[in-house]
């Protein structure tokens, strides 16, 4: 595979002590970064590596998954995915076909073929067949994609169209803080989504790796998260699910899902609690039953 002007492959190892098998375990990864680029999608931002490094730090729980990375850009998390195992859809802006193209050399460079890693055009925003027909997924992926307040919503939209297709999937996401003035919490609401942050404090201590040598402190993780409410009487409304779950603190957000032709309940809804506490009461607590009707509760995080 030949180079463009000012292109240069960047091999990034990643190494632990797996105690279950009892041996090292390592991969290795080689990204086309261009770091003069004006394409933002040839540069290897800083939220890449983090991200990666947690993945590669919950390897395990990878295998088999199905992952979507938004933004791929030059796409270190989502090889690193395929490499543990994972069904790895990369994507890009359907508008930069070179950004895409550029997906494929990559990952060409890895030796991954393309019935080991999907590469299609998706824009945030835009609900193409390309969204349109991606299998049911177990996670979406993205870093540094909230790098513009201008393409917040669409993100947004996008992700929360693929969670209320599935509602078991997660998504994961790093970002740079370049505007301590943004925020994407309206947004959240709006979609009908609730995020939670998750610490990098202890990131990289598997693999012997200090994150303030890959960004500093800027960066965190944070996955949306969505408490799954099913069998649920008919008659219910979101303000009686809210009512029902407010005994166990206080609440973001409940919702019931309704059939957007037919106005009926799909008899299935989310709750958001504020605290991690009161998730855990909800948990702990069995025979949960609303208007005489026992319902089922599932975490989705
Ligand atoms: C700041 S870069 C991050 C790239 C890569 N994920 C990383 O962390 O190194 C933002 C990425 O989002 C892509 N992007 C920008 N606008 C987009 C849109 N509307 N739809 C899909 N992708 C978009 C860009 O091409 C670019 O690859």
């Amino acid at each position: 595979m030949s180079l463009l002007a000012n292109e240069c492959v960047r091999e990034f190892t990643y190494k632990s002590f797996s105690v279950e098998k009892k041996e090292e375990e390592s991969v290795k990864i080689k990204i086309i970064d261009n770091p003069e680029a004006v394409a933002y999608c040839s540069i290897l931002w800083p939220s890449a590596p983090i991200l990666a490094l947690y993945l590669w730090e919950h390897r395990s729980e990878l295998i088999g998954k199905y992952i979507l990375e938004l933004g791929s850009g030059t796409a270190l998390p989502g090889i690193l995915a395929a490499k543990c195992g994972a069904h790895v859809t990369l994507s890009e802006s359907a508008l930069l076909p070179r950004s895409v193209n550029n997906l494929k050399r990559t990952c060409e460079l890895n030796d991954l073929n393309s019935s080991q890693v999907a590469v299609i055009g998706i824009t945030w925003g835009l609900f193409t067949s390309n969204v349109l027909q991606l299998k049911p997924l177990d996670l979406i992926i993205a870093s540094d994609c909230f790098y513009d307040p201008s393409v917040f919503e669409d993100i947004l939209a996008t992700v929360s169209f693929l969670i209320d297709r599935n509602p078991h999937t997660e998504f994961l996401t790093t970002y740079q803080e370049r505007s301590s003035d943004w925020s994407i919490e309206p947004l959240l609401h709006k979609w009908q989504l609730a995020c939670s942050s998750i610490s990098i404090d202890s990131l990289g201590v598997e693999s012997d790796i200090d994150i303030n040598d890959l960004v500093g402190n800027h960066s965190i993780h944070f996955g949306l998260q969505k408490i799954f409410v099913s069998n649920l009487p008919w008659t219910i409304s979101s303000r009686e699910l809210r009512q029902y779950f407010s005994g166990f603190g206080n609440i973001y957000q409940a919702r019931v899902v309704f059939d957007r032709d037919t106005g009926l309940s799909k008899g299935f809804g989310f709750v958001t609690f504020q605290s991690e506490e009161s998730v855990n009461k909800v948990l702990k607590s069995t025979n949960h039953t609303i208007e005489g009707q026992p319902i089922v509760i599932q975490p989705t995080k």
